[in-house]
């Protein structure tokens, strides 16, 4: 899969993917990162990308010509799977759509930054507007990085033991259960016993029950997602 960011600030999207799961899969051949400086389309000498907006106000836009001219260039090669355009007024990002996003071959996520990007970009090019929740951030660089994060280890072949995705939180509308290490007893708190039984079947159930109870006390709303 190719994931490519269009952005002002590139420099803020290097160092999330060079380590642990994203620097494996893309090491692996999994995962292809290309991050494009959306500067190199700027309308003049001086690097102008953004302008301020009609009807007066505060902020700049990021204006019609840069983005366009970049994703035309950029689709010379083929079409994207989707152009997604990361905003606090898109839709919450959640698990389902990183599982649907894992599968596509070629996506170009577009991050806006002061006031956003002009509307008629978001009407003709992009084809889906992610939000990663109910906060507002400077700039659409970090909510790219968790979606590709997010995204990337879900990659069939990215995870060395296939199955941990799977018991991930929100993978099957369940938080995931607590989890220990040695010792066996850390200031008087004791691991579950039935932790130590060695019985699968035993363990599976338990740790079942209690991916059950946590949502239950934590994130009932998520209990009754499809
Ligand atoms: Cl995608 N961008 C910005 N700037 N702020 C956000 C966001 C995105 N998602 C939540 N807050």
């Amino acid at each position: 899969m190719t994931i490519e960011i269009l952005t002002v600030l590139p420099e803020l999207l290097t160092s999330p993917f060079e380590h642990s799961i994203m620097k494996r899969a893309q090491e692996r051949g999994h995962l292809t990162i290309k991050l494009h400086h959306l500067r190199k389309w700027a309308i003049n000498k001086h690097g102008q990308v953004d302008d301020y907006q009609y009807g007066g106000g505060a902020g700049m836009v990021i204006m019609c010509e840069p983005l366009a001219n970049a994703i035309d260039e950029l689709q010379e090669e083929g079409k994207f799977d989707e152009i997604i355009f990361v905003t606090p007024d898109g839709k919450t990002f959640d698990q389902k759509d990183a599982n649907t996003l894992s599968l596509k071959n070629r996506i170009l996520i577009i991050c806006g930054h002061y006031k956003g990007i002009d509307q008629r970009i978001r009407e003709l090019y992009v084809t889906q507007e992610i939000s990663i929740g109910d906060y507002v951030l400077s700039g659409g660089e970090l909510a790219a990085a968790i979606i590709v994060d997010a995204v990337g280890r879900l990659i069939p072949g990215v995870l060395n033991d296939e199955t941990s995705a799977l018991t991930d939180s929100f993978q099957d509308n369940l938080l995931a259960p607590p989890v220990y290490s040695r010792p066996a007893n850390f200031r008087d708190l004791q691991v579950p016993p039935i932790l130590l039984t060695g019985d699968p079947k035993k363990v599976d159930q338990w740790r079942q029950e209690q991916a059950l109870q946590r949502t239950k006390e934590r994130r009932p709303d998520i209990l009754k997602k499809d």
